[in-house]
Parts: C-alpha cells; sequence; structure tokens
C-alpha cells in the first residue's frame, strides 16, 4: 500500500517535470510548410497540402553571400524566416546573417516574439542588452571568433564592430516570425508622428531637439 502510494506520488512529479521542460507549443504534425498562397490565417501561416511539399520547402540558398553595409549604421542583417523559409512555419525557430563593417552599428532593437543566440564567425563585436526596470542594467561584451552570446526575448540590444574588419555573425531566433522593433524608427518615425509633447515629456528634452530626431527617422 505505502509502496504504491509512493509509486504514484512518483509518477506525479515525472509528469510535472516532463511538462514542466517541454517547449510551450509542440506542433501537431511533422511540418506545416507556409502557404504563400494563403496567408490569411490568425496566427502563422495556414499550411500547404502535405502532397505538394517538397524538399525546396525546407532549403534555403544565399546565406554565404555578404550583406551590403553601405548604409548610415554601416550594417545588414540578412534573415532567414518564414517568409524566405515556409519550412519554418510553426516550428519555432529562425536564423539571420549579420554584416557590420568596420565602423558599423547594428542600432538599437529588440525581438518581441524571440530570443535570439548569435555566434560570432569572424571579426570582433561589441554586444549589448539591458534588461527591464527600473534597473535597467547594460549587459555588454566583447566578442571574438566563435563566441557566443543570448540575448533574451523582447530586451533592447545592438552589436557594434569593435575590430579592423569586417564583423559577420549567425544568430538562431527562438521563433520563425522573431520580429524586430528598431527603437529610432519605433520612437521617432511612427506613422503619424508620436504627438510631440509626449516625446518632450517620455524624453525630458525641448522641442528642437525632438524635430531634429525626427527629421532623421
Ligand atoms: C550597396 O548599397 C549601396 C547603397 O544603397 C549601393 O549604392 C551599392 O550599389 C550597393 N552595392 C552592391 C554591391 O550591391
Amino acid at each position: 500500500m505505502a509502496s504504491s502510494i509512493l509509486l504514484v506520488g512518483l509518477v506525479a512529479v515525472c509528469l510535472a517535470f516532463v511538462s514542466s521542460v517541454q517547449p510551450a507549443e509542440i506542433p501537431l504534425q511533422d511540418f506545416c510548410v507556409a502557404d504563400s498562397k494563403n496567408s490569411a490565417s490568425g496566427n502563422g501561416f495556414a499550411c500547404k497540402n502535405p502532397k505538394t511539399v517538397t524538399a525546396d520547402d525546407f532549403f534555403f540558398i544565399g546565406l554565404h553571400i555578404a550583406g551590403n553595409t553601405s548604409n548610415p549604421a554601416g550594417s545588414k542583417v540578412t534573415p532567414v524566416s518564414v517568409v524566405q523559409l515556409p519550412g519554418l512555419n510553426t516550428l519555432g525557430i529562425s536564423m539571420v546573417r549579420l554584416d557590420i563593417a568596420p565602423w558599423g552599428v547594428n542600432p538599437l532593437h529588440t525581438h518581441p516574439r524571440a530570443t535570439e543566440v548569435l555566434t560570432l564567425l569572424e571579426g570582433s563585436l561589441e554586444v549589448g542588452f539591458v534588461t527591464s526596470g527600473p534597473e535597467n542594467w547594460l549587459v555588454r561584451k566583447v566578442l571574438k571568433k566563435g563566441d557566443i552570446f543570448v540575448f533574451p526575448v523582447g530586451l533592447v540590444h545592438y552589436q557594434r564592430n569593435v575590430g579592423y574588419g569586417n564583423a559577420v555573425a549567425i544568430a538562431a531566433l527562438s521563433s520563425e516570425n522573431p520580429g524586430v522593433i528598431k527603437v529610432g524608427n519605433a520612437v521617432f518615425g511612427s506613422k503619424p508622428d508620436i504627438p510631440h509633447d509626449v516625446l518632450v515629456k517620455s524624453f525630458q528634452v525641448d522641442q528642437t531637439i525632438i524635430t531634429r530626431m525626427q527629421a532623421k527617422f
């Protein structure tokens, strides 16, 4: 009797453990290749008919190609998310390639739906993220080739080249559609503009600075 109660207890503990370590959502089919002709579903893309799926639906060419960093930030992100690779649909994972010129920065941004784990393949890269308030701790590190850094979901972060040559990184993100919110564009480049008095009070600066910032975005 006592041992059967013990057994039931043990099973309950095991089940609790298993359920706590499972990902939140496991797909209910092997795959659900995004159907680009039928994207009208509520959360993600509808599945392509499995009979019409081919190997190419799980395949992407081109991450060896360097991004063009001739832009004001000196950086380029090449995404491989569900839009570029339909086979990622419902699987909760995607990738990007990041190229940063020697003077460049991947400006402050956040991924609302994904944690990012980045591997530096070439160069020397300063990375940082800021924790939520009230502490707003800046967690910062310089990476060299082969180093890995993780940016927790939702936190504002950046990457900056601190070497003499181009920096190249590959990152994995825990969503097939991680999204990106660029802080500057969201705050100073919204359409329509955020009302000036809101920005003036939010940043505790005068109107002329807000106008100058808006002109840049
Ligand atoms: C890179 O981008 C710049 C600015 O848009 C453009 O002038 C240049 O032709 C591009 N270079 C290549 C190799 O595509």
